[in-house]
């Protein structure tokens, strides 16, 4: 029997990674990762859940039930439908975007720029953009230090790719060994001055690890290296100025996080 660490890695109290199978986004082969966290109440938290798997399952049964289905980002949903199928009591959350994609499933709630009242205790929580291509909901698990990203930083291994995806990877500044916030997102962004808010939201936050679903993440200097993903937004460390806030900037004041928008009545959330 496959054991609870051979499937599910622990990086710290209450929080395990899951490596899943490679995917191909836009034609490129990356590998994927999913983040699990257990709430207070026991139940567990799924971000970006990969490919399930009977060993994976038998890991995840053995921590604890599975409550929550968390979307981050309008780009991850391929696996949603085989967890909503293996859990169907479970919570299935959306991010901004992904409604409109995914017809098919039946959503309970929406992601906002603030934690849900069930993982409130647990989690930090803000939504990064605007941006015309994906808006990302971000996590922070606050006993582990652990900020929690999808595709806002890749760090992918170019030793992977032929001579013309290397060349437009390290382009896209999204190579390893320093990763970042690929280039081409960076241009998406449609209001940079409430991205730098965010941004600098993160940085005060201080994780000690930077997880993100393709390619290697920052296990350790987390505040240090994410600080240097975003020295495009918000400038070197020592040449910012004014004082940096803990307050989450909502550049998302209309996502329909209370149920407002297309007349949906959203489940209410229960921790577990
Ligand atoms: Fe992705």
């Amino acid at each position: 029997m496959t054991t609870v660490t051979e499937a599910l890695r622990p990086i710290g109290p209450d929080i395990w990674l899951a490596e899943g199978p490679e995917v191909r986004f836009y034609g490129v082969p990356v590998a994927t990762r999913m983040t699990v966290v257990r709430l207070a109440c026991g139940g567990l938290w799924l971000h970006s859940p990969v490919a399930p798997s009977p060993a994976l399952h038998d890991a995840l049964d053995a921590l604890g039930p599975v409550r929550h289905l968390v979307a981050p980002n309008r780009f991850h949903h391929g696996a949603l439908g085989a967890w909503v199928a293996a859990y169907p009591d479970a919570v299935l959350h959306e991010a901004p975007g992904l409604g409109v994609r995914r017809p098919d499933l039946r959503f309970d709630a929406a992601l906002g720029s603030s934690p849900a009242a069930a993982w409130a205790d647990t989690l930090d929580q803000t939504i990064f953009g605007p941006s015309w291509y994906f808006d990302e909901v971000v996590f922070h698990h606050r006993a582990s230090r652990t900020l929690i990203l999808t595709d806002l930083i890749m760090n992918l291994d170019g030793r992977r790719y032929g001579p013309a995806l290397r060349w437009l990877g390290r382009l896209d500044g999204a190579l390893a060994p320093t990763g970042g916030v690929p280039r081409t997102y960076r241009w998406s962004l449609t209001d940079r001055v409430a991205a730098r808010r965010v941004a600098e939201m993160l940085i005060a936050w201080a994780p000690e690890r930077v997880v993100f679903a393709h390619g290697a993440w920052f296990e350790r200097d987390g505040t240090a290296r994410l600080a240097r993903a975003f020295e495009w937004l918000v400038g070197r460390p020592d040449a910012q100025s004014g004082p940096r806030t803990d307050a989450n900037p909502d550049p998302h004041p209309d996502h329909p996080s209370a149920g407002r928008s297309r007349g949906r009545a959203w489940r209410p959330v229960a921790c577990g």
